[in-house]
């Protein structure tokens, strides 16, 4: 039977656990996107926390695929030298760290660069019209600059990168009836719309060479009308995994979707404890895939960690605002203190980090 204490690797480097830090977005970048100390120290601490693989904040891959402020940057080469002081901290202190590697698509207009924000299509939202369609040649530069970005983080001594795939962000935008319009080759019926992934994820492929862990992270579902659903998701995991992946984390909804069904959720009732998001989904994908499954959302306790790892639902547990609250969780589960997070996913640390001071709970002390 799997163990969370267990060591294990996928394509690459030992981990020391089945535990991931789920991508989380610190806002500690400098305003070029460049690696500050700040961010190296809670590098530091996760690692330290025995997380057994960190997973950095969404990196953009190109200007106009930049999501926010203080957010990191892998779109030059002047990036690299200080993900590299990212990848040695964590290093230093005993863990391992995949940078996430992404592009905000449409909602790349909510960046501070003032570039037009391009996706698969133009969106027609309440507000008005939101960004417009990619032109081929803009995909062909989009696939180029997730390739530079994952050579840059392998050159950077990252020990894998992850494809941000989910969410309502460029790719996941293309895997969704509900953003991509297209009737040329990148969409139309699902294997159109999963070309610009698929494509993507050769690309890394190709560039980093074959012993070398490339991860995606894909909505089971967008929880928009109309958007991607659990039964396109298990169409599309296969044909990625058919074009080089290693593992892929399961998460869901869109920047549209309701709060209750975004990615990071916010409980109506914070005493109702919570559960997995997509765990039904993660059993349905079992039977679909050989790859590695990292599952995220709502994972809080102990107890729900061993179970999804000893009944063969995930091979990975994420966590993303736990170890807001904690970095050191992970440890103290270690250690034989296995009291549930104290996270009450409420999103006040994020609209702290909003206002650009940083990501921290709110709640401590
Ligand atoms: C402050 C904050 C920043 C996040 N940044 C990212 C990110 O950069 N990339 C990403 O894929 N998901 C991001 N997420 C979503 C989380 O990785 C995760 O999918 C979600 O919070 C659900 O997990 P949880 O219930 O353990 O928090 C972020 C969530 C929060 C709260």
């Amino acid at each position: 039977m799997p163990a969370l204490f267990e060591q294990t690797n996928i394509n690459g480097p030992a981990l020391s656990n089945r535990f991931v830090r789920s991508a989380t977005w610190e806002g500690l970048a400098a305003p070029d996107g460049s690696v500050t100390e700040p961010l190296l120290d809670a590098m530091s601490a996760l690692a330290r926390g025995r997380v057994g693989l960190i997973i950095s904040g969404h990196a953009f891959v190109s200007p106009e695929g930049r999501a926010g402020q203080w957010q990191l940057a892998v779109h030059e080469d002047g990036m690299v030298p200080g993900l590299r002081r990212m990848a040695e901290v964590v290093h230093e202190a005993g863990g391992k760290i995949a940078l996430q590697i992404a592009h905000a698509g449409i909602r790349g207009a909510a960046g501070p660069d003032g570039f037009p924000a391009v996706g698969p299509s133009e969106l027609e939202t309440e507000s008005g019209v939101m960004g417009r369609a990619m032109s081929e040649a803009e995909m062909a530069a989009v696939i180029a600059s997730f390739a530079a970005a994952a050579g840059r983080a392998k050159d950077a001594g990252f020990d894998a990168v992850q494809i941000h795939a989910a969410h309502g962000y460029l790719l996941s935008q293309f895997l969704s009836p509900f953003f991509n319009k297209r009737t040329d080759g990148y969409g139309g019926d699902l294997p159109g719309r999963v070309r610009l992934a698929r494509e993507v994820v050769q690309a890394v492929r190709a560039t980093v060479g074959p012993q070398y862990p490339v991860f995606i992270k894909i909505n089971s579902e967008d929880f928009v009308p109309g958007g991607m659903t659990v039964d396109n998701m298990l169409e599309t995991v296969p044909i990625l995994e058919a074009a080089g992946l290693d593992a892929v984390e399961l998460s869901g909804g869109t920047f549209l979707s309701k709060p209750e069904e975004r990615s990071m959720r916010a409980p109506r009732d914070p005493q109702v404890p919570s559960l997995p998001y997509y765990e039904s989904a993660a059993e349905r994908l079992r039977l679909r895939t050989g790859l590695p499954i990292v599952l995220v959302g709502g994972i809080r306790t102990y107890e729900t960690s061993e179970r999804l790892v000893s009944q063969g639902i995930a091979d990975y547990v994420a966590l993303c605002r736990p170890l807001i609250c904690e970095p050191d969780l992970i440890r103290r589960w270690e250690s034989g203190d296995t009291k549930a997070s104290t996270c009450r996913s409420d999103n006040r640390c994020f609209v702290r980090a909003l206002k650009g001071r940083g990501l921290e709970c709110v709640h401590k002390g």
